[in-house]
């Protein structure tokens, strides 16, 4: 392989500061700078030479300098504000004609938005709880569901906004629920049926007929919340994982068939983790899918996986990075620009 300059765009949690009054997981998804420093090591070790890029500030402020001298961006960059935050970095990216890797604006705005992307999921026939994205006190009033319900932002990931008081059993909690997912994250409610079944998340690589499971991961307490604690206490070794690889082939076979097509129904590429979980009947229900998943070495699920599967976490990042490279080579060959 050629030598590249390869940019990484990304946002620290330690660049953004809590406003007064936000709730205390509200930047939940943005990176550590272990995680970036990992990523940089294996793009160097692929031989490549490593521009950290930051978050789109810093690369509107190098574009405008004429200082942006990359031929490639891995994007992790999860963006701050607005709908299509994670949109943000890859639609600078576009305009400014840098391929980069993992999904493109559209992919990444329909799947932040949960609501959205189940309602393409239920268009094609594949299976999601019912639900209902609950915006305003007429729809709340209008609302009528079989209880035990689920109530989460319709927009958030990493758990934001999840913990066990996101369960209903009653009229009057869920009343009490969705005003505090407006209040706390100004934004829509997504309501839906409570799954009681045990949890799996399954790891997806590469871009179109590429596209392959890397693994599964189930959590050990079935039943339970893999809430916000649950997984920042894993990541930041507070607490032990709760999760591990699930090895039953018939299990991940099925799961991943369910998980590729999710992935591929919202356009998802590169790279992604499908969350599913199972309802009463121990049926697969989808619950969402991170179209820019956590990548911490060793403790991510997605790390865990490739761990599984023998795969390095140089490799990995590196499978991430190479359907990029072949749209920038078609692109090249083709005379048209890569995205
Ligand atoms: N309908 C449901 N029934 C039961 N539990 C649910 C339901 N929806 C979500 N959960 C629980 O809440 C957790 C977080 O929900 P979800 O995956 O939709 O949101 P997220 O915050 O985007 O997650 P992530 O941390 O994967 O980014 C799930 O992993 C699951 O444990
Ligand atoms: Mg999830």
């Amino acid at each position: 392989v050629n030598p590249l300059r390869v940019g990484i765009t990304f946002d620290l949690a330690s660049d953004h500061v809590l406003a007064p009054g936000m709730p205390h997981d509200r930047h939940a998804e943005l990176d550590e700078p272990a995680t970036i420093d990992a990523i940089e090591e294996a793009l160097a070790s692929a031989g490549h030479t490593v521009v950290r890029l930051g978050s789109h500030a810093a690369l509107l402020a190098r574009a405008a300098a004429g200082d942006l001298a990359v031929d490639v961006v891995f994007n992790v960059a999860e963006g701050i504000r607005g709908v299509a935050r994670e949109a943000q970095v890859p639609v600078l990216l576009e305009a400014l004609g840098v391929p980069y890797s993992g999904s493109d604006p559209l992919a990444l705005a329909v799947t932040l938005d949960k609501g959205l992307t189940k309602r393409l999921w239920v268009a094609v026939g594949l299976p999601t709880a019912p639900y209902a994205v609950v915006a305003d006190e007429a729809a709340l009033a209008r609302f009528d569901a079989p209880y035990p319900l689920f109530v989460k932002p319709v927009a958030e990931g990493s758990s934001m906004g999840i913990d066990a008081d996101a369960v209903v059993d009653d009229r009057a909690a869920l009343t009490a629920r969705v005003r505090h997912v407006w209040r706390a994250y100004r934004q829509a409610a997504l309501v839906e049926a409570y799954l009681p079944g045990p949890e799996f998340t399954v790891g997806i690589l590469g871009a179109g007929a590429e596209a392959r499971v890397l693994g599964v991961v189930r959590t050990v307490a079935a039943g339970a919340l893999w809430d916000h604690h649950a997984k920042h206490g894993a990541l930041t070794g507070d607490a032990t994982p709760s999760y591990e690889v699930e090895r039953d082939p018939a299990l991940c076979a099925r799961l991943g068939a369910l998980a590729l097509r999710a992935y591929a129904e919202v356009g998802v590429r590169d790279v992604g983790r499908v969350d599913v979980r199972m309802d009463a009947r121990g049926g697969p229900q989808l619950l969402e899918i991170n179209a820019l998943p956590l990548l911490t070495p060793e403790r991510s699920t997605f790390a865990m996986m490739a761990t599984a599967a023998g795969m390095p976490y140089r490799d990995l990042i590196a499978a991430i990075l190479a359907p990029a490279l072949e749209r920038m080579r078609g692109a090249a060959a083709t005379g048209t620009l890569a995205s």
